[in-house]
């Protein structure tokens, strides 16, 4: 807060337009509505209840589809689930399809979103994710390892406080699209800093880092057995 109006009050002496504060302001991703969410216990319960509104695209593991139209969301860091129902419920990120299932009539509010996240949190990983060129592999590793392993981990693990999502086992198509997203601003309460960092890359660079990204496995305690499915939907169609 402070840092705000110190920036507001040096933006006023220096006569910035409104747009100029407004970019400045932006510079930082707007945390705060999410806080309310995270600091909620999650019902695993409710949230497996409310997740019946989910099965139809992400399937009843949670696991997406290779081919990245659906992201995998098993696993993912129950608050970077959080952030990221809430940017889509605003409209922060272009998904026209599934906008309407994080509307209040289907996830009423904080309590809600942060139930069904909890329960998404806490499901296996897929044995079995969509995975990009094997010989671009270990060029991909230097690349993550100098360009985004300060932000998402050494082992592509996340940050729970930063918000930055783990990425190992994630589709590789699905990665690509949203690496293409941040880059070109569709996301638009994404991380300004990751943004700058990948603005350069050439599709080689970027195919060798996803390459990487998406050969990464998660512990093991994460990763479902084959062949296991979620007991929670019997009746699905799989
Ligand atoms: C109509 C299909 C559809 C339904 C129903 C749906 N989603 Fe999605 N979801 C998508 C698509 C498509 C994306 C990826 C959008 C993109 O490419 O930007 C997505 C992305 C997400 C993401 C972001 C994942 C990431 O790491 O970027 C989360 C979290 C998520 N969905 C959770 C849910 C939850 C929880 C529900 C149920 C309340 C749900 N979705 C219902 C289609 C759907
Ligand atoms: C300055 C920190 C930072 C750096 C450096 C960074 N990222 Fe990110 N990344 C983030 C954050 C934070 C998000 C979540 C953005 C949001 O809230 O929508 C993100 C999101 C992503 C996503 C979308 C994942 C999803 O499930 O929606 C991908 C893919 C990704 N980063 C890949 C990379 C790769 C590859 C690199 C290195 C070339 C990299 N990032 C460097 C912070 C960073």
């Amino acid at each position: 807060m402070k840092h705000r109006s110190h920036c507001l009050a040096l933006a006023l002496l220096l006569g910035f337009s409104g747009s100029a504060l407004a970019r400045a302001a932006d510079d930082h991703r707007d945390l705060r509505s999410y806080q309310e969410a995270l600091r909620l216990k999650p019902d695993l319960e409710n949230g497996r209840r409310l997740y019946i509104n989910c099965v139809s695209c992400h399937g009843p593991e949670a696991w997406g589809q290779k081919n990245g139209t659906y992201p995998q969301i098993a696993g993912q860091l129950a608050g970077v689930i959080i952030k990221q129902l809430e940017d889509i419920r605003r409209g922060n990120r272009s998904n026209p399809i599934m906008r309407a299932f994080t509307s209040p009539r289907v996830l009423g509010g904080a309590q809600e979103i942060a139930d069904v996240a909890g329960y998404v949190a806490s499901l296996p990983m897929t044995p079995d994710n969509g995975r990009g060129r094997a010989k671009l592999i270990e060029q991909g590793r230097k690349i993550y390892m100098d360009k985004c392993k300060d932000c998402h981990g050494e082992q592509a693990q996340g940050d729970p406080v930063d918000l930055a999502p783990l990425l190992y086992d994630q589709h590789f198509l699905y990665l690509k699209r949203q690496f293409d997203h941040i880059r070109r601003g569709l996301r638009r309460n994404a991380d300004r800093k990751m943004t700058k960092q990948i603005k350069d890359f050439e599709p080689e660079e970027e195919r060798a880092v996803l390459s990487y990204v998406a050969s990464l496995r998660p512990p093991p305690d994460k990763v479902a057995p084959a062949g296991w499915t979620n007991a929670d939907f019997p009746g699905v169609v799989r």
